[in-house]
């Protein structure tokens, strides 16, 4: 499968790469990564976890090499104070990952930290309940007005935006989900805003919707000037 191009300027790239469940395939993927990384694959418990691992490590490196024209070992990550991996000597190339049963997701785009994440939607969970634990009241309410699959649409719609705004701020689940308001439009096309009292420029960033197949939802944050055009998603083996 080809390396897609890297993103232009104004707009954030998206790849899709479908991950088999069964874990088939970890070891190919596992002897392409240096060390450390070969002995975290192994550490996983289940082999679908280490595919999962591996693949994504050994494409986000080829695909970074490819446009950097150096070796996929010669990629080298730093991690931030709670553990949001970072490229070294990235000339101003910014990324993010996220994984769900069955697929992940990169998100690359220059100078501006971002935050992406997938959810694989067809599973049942008590909504209303979660909702109670990780949702403002105003997104709980929300939530309460609907019923069935809108009910789970939209659950998902605000965790995933909810969990792209706390990976694009670097904090993950340091940051307590209920602390941030999430402002979804009706359009799925029209971005989203934040706002969260314990970060302080959470208004300056928006979040807005990926296309991705059925049974998925996705949601990208950034700043606005990387948001002016939708996301160019590509896919990957
Ligand atoms: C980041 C986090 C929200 C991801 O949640 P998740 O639903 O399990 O996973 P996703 O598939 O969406 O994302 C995982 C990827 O996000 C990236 N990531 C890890 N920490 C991150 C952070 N703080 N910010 C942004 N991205 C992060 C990594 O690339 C990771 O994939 P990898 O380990 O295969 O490289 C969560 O793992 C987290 O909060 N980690 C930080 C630990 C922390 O702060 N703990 C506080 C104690 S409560």
């Amino acid at each position: 499968m080809p390396i897609p191009a890297p993103p232009s300027d104004d707009q954030v790239l998206v790849v899709i790469i479908p991950l088999d469940t069964s874990g088939t395939g970890w070891q190919a993927c596992c002897a392409e990564l240096p060390g450390d990384e070969q002995e975290r694959t192994r550490r996983y418990k289940y082999d679908a976890d280490r595919l999962r691992f591996a693949k994504c490590r050994c494409l986000l490196r080829r695909i970074i090499a490819d446009w950097k024209g150096i070796q996929p070992l010669q990629v080298t990550f730093r991690l931030g104070k709670n553990g949001k991996p970072f490229l070294c000597h990235s000339g101003g190339l910014q990324f993010n990952i996220s994984h769900t049963h069955g697929s992940a997701i990169f998100a690359f785009c220059h100078e501006f930290e971002i935050g992406i994440d997938i959810e694989h939607t067809e599973r049942d969970a008590d909504f209303d309940g979660v909702a109670l634990k990780v949702f403002t009241p105003m997104e709980q309410n929300r939530l309460l007005q609907l019923n069935g699959r809108e009910k789970r649409r939209e659950f998902f719609r605000l965790w995933t935006a909810k969990e792209a705004f706390m990976k694009a701020t670097g904090r993950g689940f340091s940051l307590n989900p209920s602390s941030i308001e999430t402002s979804l439009p009706e359009n799925p096309g029209q971005p989203g805003t934040f706002s969260c009292d314990t970060i302080e420029n959470s208004t300056s960033l928006m979040v807005t919707e990926v296309p991705t197949p059925p049974g998925y939802q996705t949601m990208l944050c950034a700043p606005p000037p990387v948001l002016s055009r939708p996301p160019s998603v590509s896919y990957m083996q």
